[in-house]
């Protein structure tokens, strides 16, 4: 029963061997440049000979003319290759007792192209829809982008891989323009361009209207205000900024319509304006910035030379924020218990030789403090 089986096993397989050719193709891929050249061979073996070989292109498509197949069948050869050449492509053998098949597959990379819709120029009127297409081809994808000549995207403009659009639901004068669509790959770069005019129902000026985004603000000294503002209106203002009843500090930088004060001093405080100007008018916003400053302590007179019995007056006086404190403190020693205190101005009514010496002023606010020192002589009468 087992030697049976086994033979008809071994039968079944010899017939099978004698039937169909076996064809290999090589290589079994390729990716080449546009214009560069390639070649595939396909090897078959049967026993029983002769094999016909024959290349044809998956789907049956016809062979363009510049792929070329040798003699015999083996080599298919492809020059100057072109977008067109890219696919599958089979090598049949045929023999007798049978078909069999083999096929390898072309990648042709090519610089991108790209086709605008609509056509240019595009006319539209005031108020209709903008809708721009580009869609790009190549080999690898490409990737494709809308912008504007001279100018920022304007309008909702999406892209997905090889396609691109530019969607403005309402048109105005400043969607008017050159628009650019660019498609780019490992291939190289293409670009198309649009123009689209916008015709007619000429947009009604409408005044400016300013707002500055930050509110009325307290500032150290050192510190960086950035004032923003916005405006609206027709055509599209331009902004200036100012200080009132004076000129703006030294430091200051304009960007787009934004303010920057670096390194803010005390005499930084006050109103600023934005002023919005378009032909239909003026408008103007302001801010007020209070700049908080750490107080600066001086002693006046820095030296006092008294008599015995005379009074010693030493006045301290601070610039800073208010409001300020002082403190007289006596260095290396303590204040004699009559000295008095009012305001930053220390009174000694009698002095005496002991009171010699040097005095501290101590001058401080919420922001930080300050000190300075006087020295007192007193001689004996
Ligand atoms: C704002 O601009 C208008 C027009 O240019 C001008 O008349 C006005 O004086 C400006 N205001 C300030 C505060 O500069």
């Amino acid at each position: 029963m087992r030697i049976y089986t086994t033979l008809i096993f071994c039968s079944l397989v010899i017939a099978g061997e004698q039937q169909t050719p076996v064809v290999s193709v090589e290589p079994h891929s390729a990716v080449v440049k546009q214009g560069d050249s390639v070649s595939f061979s396909c090897s078959a073996q049967s026993s029983t000979q002769p094999v016909r070989l024959e290349w044809k292109k998956t789907n049956n498509q016809a062979l363009l003319d510049n792929v070329k197949i040798g003699q015999d069948g083996s080599v298919l050869t492809i020059s100057n290759s072109r977008p067109g050449n890219h696919g599958t492509y089979r090598c049949v053998g045929t023999s007798t007792k049978g078909k069999s098949q083999s096929s390898a597959s072309l990648t042709v990379h090519y610089s991108p192209k790209v086709q605008v819709t609509p056509k240019s120029p595009v006319r539209v009127r005031t108020g209709e829809a903008i809708d721009l297409e580009c869609q790009g081809t190549g080999r690898p994808r490409p990737t494709v982008t809308w912008h504007r000549e001279g100018g920022d995207k304007t309008g909702t403009s999406s892209s997905t891989e090889a396609k691109a659009t530019v969607q403005v639901p309402a048109a105005g004068p400043e969607h008017a323009g050159v628009y650019v669509c660019k498609a780019e790959n490992s291939e190289g770069t293409v670009e198309a361009k649009l123009e689209v005019k916008v015709e007619g129902g000429t947009r009604t000026p409408s005044p400016p209207q300013a707002s500055i985004l930050q509110s009325d603000m307290v500032k150290v000294e050192g510190d960086l205000a950035t004032l923003q503002c916005q405006a609206t209106g027709y055509p599209t203002p331009t902004v200036s900024w100012s200080k009132l009843r004076a000129p703006l500090p030294w430091q200051h930088k304009v960007t787009d319509g934004t303010l920057f004060l670096e390194n803010m001093g005390r005499q930084d405080s006050g109103q600023y304006i934005c002023n919005a100007t378009n032909s239909a008018g003026f408008h103007e916003a302001t801010v007020q910035i209070e700049v908080e400053t750490p107080p600066y302590a001086t002693c006046i007179p820095e030296q006092v030379r008294v008599q015995v019995g005379e009074a010693i007056r030493l006045q301290c006086l601070a610039h800073g924020t208010p409001p300020v404190r002082f403190q007289w403190t006596r260095v290396g020693g303590s204040l004699p218990p009559r000295a008095q205190n009012t305001e930053g101005l220390l009174l000694i009514s009698q002095a005496r030789l002991a009171h010699a010496g040097t005095y501290k002023c101590v001058a401080s606010n919420k922001w930080g403090s300050s000190q300075a020192l006087a020295k007192v002589t007193v001689q004996s009468a």
